[in-house]
């Protein structure tokens, strides 16, 4: 049985911590399940990670999809929640619940999330109704970042704060089952926290939160372009791939692999035959 709505929400009550972890592919997400990840983010961060854009903005539904697809194969115990990319929610409430259907019925997640506060609550009343659990992101919204002005922390001012506050208050009662709280002051994180009766899930937004967020390639230090201050690298991975693969061109180079260890042998006659027959047909 996968990790429901209801469970996180009574892990909240209980004050037992959430963990949550982005994936993008099988091998990864199965690894994931297997270490008690109880929810997998299929988020569109892979349009930085796995893709190479400068942004999440490129990342089509086709995208989340496939990937979504091959995560969704590897686990078993995780909720899979699969972020609805740019422009697949803004544009009408038929579309967008098109998009969230695709989401649900040809990925199999268990649930969707999509950016913003106020402006998006009817869409997630809407899909919440349609039987689509929808998970919130507030604070830097990194789809809006050509409006933001860049990766920012968010709600420093008092403005800034009191609108983040009511945005998650509008988000709960929307119906989303949580909501991620990226890049906002950890004192402000605190109190949406205290404030919403679903959990609240971190990353830049400080210890309070009920859970924590975080994508793959930083705590494994697969990504090579930037390291956020919000992370913390748990294994350096790229440096075991850069040695491992250093090691295999050596290796190919100097005939020290493959060996007949990793090969297989064939009837001696039968490639005599074969190599006699060549050597008649060259003469
Ligand atoms: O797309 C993503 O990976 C996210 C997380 C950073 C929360 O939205």
């Amino acid at each position: 049985m996968r990790t429901t709505p209801d469970q996180l929400r009574a892990m909240k009550q209980r004050g037992e911590r959430i963990p949550m972890l982005t994936a993008y592919e099988y091998s990864m997400a199965s690894i994931l399940d297997a270490a008690g990840v109880p929810l997998l983010l299929v988020g569109d961060t892979m349009g930085m990670v796995v893709l190479g854009y400068d942004s999440t903005l490129p990342v089509t539904l086709e995208d989340i999809i496939r990937h979504s697809q091959a995560v969704v194969r590897g686990t078993k115990r995780a909720m899979v929640i699969a972020d609805l990319p740019f422009l697949t929610f803004q544009v009408s409430r038929e579309e967008t619940m098109r998009n969230a259907g695709r989401l649900m019925k040809e990925a199999g997640v268990q649930a969707v999330k999509l950016e913003g506060g106020r402006r998006v609550a009817d869409t997630v009343h809407a899909l919440v109704e349609a039987g689509i659990p929808v998970m919130g992101h507030l604070g830097l919204t990194p789809q809006s970042v050509n409006a933001t002005g860049g990766f920012k922390v968010q709600g420093k001012t008092e403005a800034a704060a009191r609108t983040l506050l009511e945005d998650a208050a509008l988000l709960e009662q929307a119906g989303a089952f949580s909501i991620v709280l990226e890049l906002v002051p950890t004192e402000l994180a605190a109190l949406i926290t205290e404030r919403v009766s679903i959990p609240t899930i971190g990353i830049g937004a400080g210890p309070h939160c009920d859970g924590e967020v975080q994508v793959i390639h930083d705590i494994l230090g697969l990504f090579p372009d930037f390291t956020p201050k919000h992370t913390r690298r748990y294994a350096e991975m790229g440096k075991i791939i850069l040695d491992a693969a250093t090691a295999y061109v050596a290796d190919v180079r100097t005939h020290a692999f493959p060996t007949a260890k990793q090969s297989t042998s064939m009837d001696a006659a039968v490639i005599e035959r074969l190599r006699s027959e060549q050597r008649e047909a060259a003469e």
